[in-house]
């Protein structure tokens, strides 16, 4: 009987007068208000809000059927226009390559009578709908019906609302991220087993079966592993990777190939660590003096600086040689992943298809072409992809070329003139989205300037010339031995600092 009654309230409560609700429906078009003349308008919103919701329309919902949507809320303005509010429509534009959009419009069931709610608040409501791709930039705009008149000003209320990737709490139930990995948890310790030896310890996923296991320091490449595993279930590996003597800073990157998502699968990185067993050569020893315990980390001290002075001394002198017998070693290491980016009217078949030969098959090097990812950057959108290339990229060449004008327009062929209309031109993008690297030290390595043909850096690229230059096939060698360096031992000249005027607002 309590229950009938308590019920009975509620349901009197829904349909309370003087406390509307929303229904909301899609409408793509201009709201029929719109041709209409009004004398009087409703204001703009208060404020507006997204964030990001997991929905599920079956009952017993597996994480993956869960669809990722927005949840959009705005909170009225009390004040006395309220009385004039019919609706408030949403629109919500999508970008990336493909552009989406869409809106809605969501009814008031009742005209409102007051400006706050009965019980005090503002007038709070919320909408979930629109469903949300991986890393895109949206735009979600909304105003209040009847809008205003064609010539006046429509107030309206706009927020940006970028989705996360594949590794965020709610984006990871994605299936696309769950066949990239999201939800493997490698579980990976790594430390530094002794003076030479990193170990690394890992879950394999029943994904896949390859695994690359790579030590880097500052970014460079000290060495490789790759793991095979054939049991389709979870199993833990452990791997050992002798790197020489180097600590300072090392990190791991664990590489998955899964079936699905190879070769842009989501990898791990993360500081390698010291092993817990080998707590090192010193115990404690509690019953010595402080000074008897002092003297000997002082030997240690003076002992461990002169072998490095030795050591940076060699290595300074043997810069060369290591170099020269860096092929050899290097046939254990990953591919150099490079990014190629080129202006549009570049001739792609004659000159990015030839250099890309070239980097594949003289430098050892792994290539990113925007024109082969195409419907990647369309999901992504370019700025993100570029984002992401950089990222993955070690590094980063802008390729220019004198067939940019005329001589080529006949070389290319018909079915390049066409494509290159269609494509979207990255390289200001890319210009644009990395100039801020060109600035600093630490960064520039990765960037290198390819000129083929007596092309030059001209006018709104001249950021471009801090960054070292090579002339094919002219420099191949030197291009190629910069390629195959590591990273940090790139020289950088003064002229970094002048770059920072140059570059031009993003
Ligand atoms: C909202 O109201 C408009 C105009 O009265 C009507 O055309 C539309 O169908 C309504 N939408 C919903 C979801 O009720
Ligand atoms: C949507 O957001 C509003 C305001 O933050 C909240 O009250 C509501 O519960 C949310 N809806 C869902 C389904 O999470
Ligand atoms: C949203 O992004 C667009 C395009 O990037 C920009 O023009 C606009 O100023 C941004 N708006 C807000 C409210 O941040
Ligand atoms: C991760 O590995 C450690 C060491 O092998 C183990 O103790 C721990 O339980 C593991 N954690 C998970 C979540 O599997
Ligand atoms: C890694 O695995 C090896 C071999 O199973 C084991 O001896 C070692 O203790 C593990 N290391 C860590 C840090 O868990
Ligand atoms: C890389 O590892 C292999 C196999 O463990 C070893 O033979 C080689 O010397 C290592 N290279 C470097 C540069 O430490």
């Amino acid at each position: 009987m309590l229950l009938v009654l308590l019920s009975l309230v509620a349901m009197y409560r829904i349909a309370l007068p003087g406390e509307p609700t929303i229904q909301c429906g899609s409408e793509p078009g201009p709201s029929p208000e719109w041709m209409v003349q009004h004398n009087l308008t409703p204001g703009d919103l208060r404020s507006l809000q997204v964030e990001l919701v997991q929905t599920c329309s079956k009952k017993d919902c597996k994480k993956e059927d869960f669809s990722i949507l927005m949840n959009i809320s705005w909170i009225l303005r009390a004040d006395a226009s309220i009385r004039l509010l019919k609706a408030t429509k949403i629109c919500v534009t999508g970008k990336s390559n493909m552009e989406s959009y869409s809106c809605v419009r969501c009814n008031y069931t009742e005209p409102f009578q007051r400006q706050t709610r009965p019980s005090g608040g503002r007038w709070t409501f919320s909408y979930v709908g629109f469903p949300v791709e991986l890393s895109t930039v949206y735009f979600i705009g909304a105003h209040n019906i009847p809008n205003a008149n064609m010539n006046e000003d429509s107030p309206s209320l706009s927020v940006n609302f970028t989705s996360p990737g594949c590794l965020n709490s709610v984006m990871k139930y994605k299936k696309r991220c769950i066949e990239a990995g999201s939800l493997w948890d490698p579980n990976i310790t790594a430390c530094k087993k002794n003076k030479m030896t990193v170990e690394v310890n890992f879950t394999t996923s029943s994904l896949g079966e390859r695994y690359g296991v790579i030590i880097l320091q500052n970014e460079r490449t000290l060495n490789f592993s790759q793991v095979e595993e054939h049991q389709n279930k979870p199993t833990r590996r452990s791997v050992a990777i002798s790197v020489g003597e180097e600590s300072e800073g090392t990190e791991f990157e664990l590489i998955p190939y899964f079936h699905l998502c190879e070769p842009d699968c989501i990898r791990r990185k993360g500081p390698v660590g010291l092993c817990i067993e080998t707590s090192g050569p010193y115990p404690p020893d509690n019953k010595r003096t402080m000074l008897g315990g002092w003297v000997p980390l002082i030997l240690v001290l003076l002992v461990a600086t002169w072998v490095l002075a030795v050591g940076i001394y060699l290595t300074r002198r043997q810069g060369r040689s290591t170099e020269t017998s860096f092929p050899a070693t290097s046939m254990l290491l990953p591919l150099i992943k490079v990014l190629v980016v080129y202006p549009a009217e570049v001739c792609f078949h004659h000159t990015v298809c030839r250099f890309t030969d070239f980097l594949q098959n003289h430098c050892r090097s792994e290539v990113i072409l925007e024109k082969w990812q195409r419907k990647r950057i369309a999901e992504m959108g370019p700025v993100q992809w570029l984002s992401a290339q950089k990222q993955a990229a070690d590094k980063v060449v802008f390729l220019l070329s004198s067939d940019a004008h005329g001589l080529c327009s006949s070389a290319c062929g018909p079915n390049t003139g066409s494509a290159s209309e269609k494509a979207q031109d990255l390289f200001p993008l890319a210009f644009n989205l990395f100039c801020s690297d060109f600035s600093t030290q630490a960064h520039l390595h990765k960037y290198m300037v390819v000129c083929l043909g007596g092309a030059d850096i001209k006018g709104d690229y001249n950021a471009l010339s801090v960054c070292p230059q090579y002339r094919l096939m002219k420099d191949a060698t030197a291009f190629h031995t910069e390629l195959l360096k590591a990273p940090r031992n790139v020289t950088v000249k003064k002229r970094s600092q002048a770059c920072r005027g140059s570059c031009p607002p993003l």
